[in-house]
């Protein structure tokens, strides 16, 4: 399963790459508005960080203008990834963007219905939002498994992403489900690291190694 961090924030993808687990970045207009600077400055400092796919949203509402936008957003940096509004002129724009090989990941992805029209689209990713979908009381995880389910049963070669992750349950529910990216927020990686048993034996270990003989 790849690693991504769901977050424009410089610091903490430094801090995660430094960790050697990060395999790319998501971003989105609200991650992005925490930012201080202009936000296409801060997308080239994250491709710069981060090898694999840096995913910037575009926010035109028809086709020809998310292409657009597409396309200049793809000249910051190679590993540029597109994010694309779940919605038929998203589509469209995927579609497009196919055709002159800018990869895309299309958001916003609420039911199996849309991912199959996703896929059938010629998007690389999708992202379904479980959080979101937990929060209004649907179980999140179900749609991340029926996407897998149906993605496998053809081989198709788009990638789920599970997005809008709230805590390390996820992280895990997302791997065992046999999601091919997780994007995960910061403070999430942070609580992963996490054990009290792994806390209790480092004192442990500590105190008994100053009654070691030296
Ligand atoms: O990448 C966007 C997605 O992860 C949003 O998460 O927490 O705003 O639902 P959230």
């Amino acid at each position: 399963m790849k690693f991504f961090i769901d977050t424009a924030n410089i610091e903490q993808i430094r801090e995660a790459a430094s960790l050697g687990i990060l395999d790319g970045v998501t971003t989105n207009p609200t991650l992005l508005s925490i930012e201080k600077g202009p936000f296409k400055e801060t997308l080239k400092e994250i491709c710069s960080i981060v090898k694999g796919p840096v995913s910037a949203e575009v926010m035109s509402e028809n086709w020809e203008g998310m292409v657009e936008e597409a396309k200049e957003l793809s000249k910051i940096a190679d590993n540029i990834c597109i994010k694309i509004p779940m919605t038929k002129e998203g589509l469209k724009a995927v579609n497009h963007l196919k055709s002159i090989n800018i990869k895309t990941n299309v958001t916003l992805v609420f039911s199996p219905a849309q991912a199959i029209l996703a896929a059938k689209a010629g998007a690389d990713f999708v992202s379904p939002f479980i959080g979101r979908l937990d929060d209004i009381s649907h179980i999140g995880m179900d749609l991340v498994r029926d996407i897998v389910t149906i993605y496998n049963n053809y081989d198709i070669l788009t990638e789920v992403i599970t997005a809008s992750i709230r805590n390390p349950l996820h992280v895990i529910d997302a791997a065992i489900t046999g999601s091919h990216v997780v994007t995960v927020p910061f403070a999430v990686i942070e609580k992963m690291f996490k054990h009290p048993l792994t806390d209790i034996g480092i004192k442990r270990f500590l105190d008994d190694w100053k009654k070691v003989e030296k």
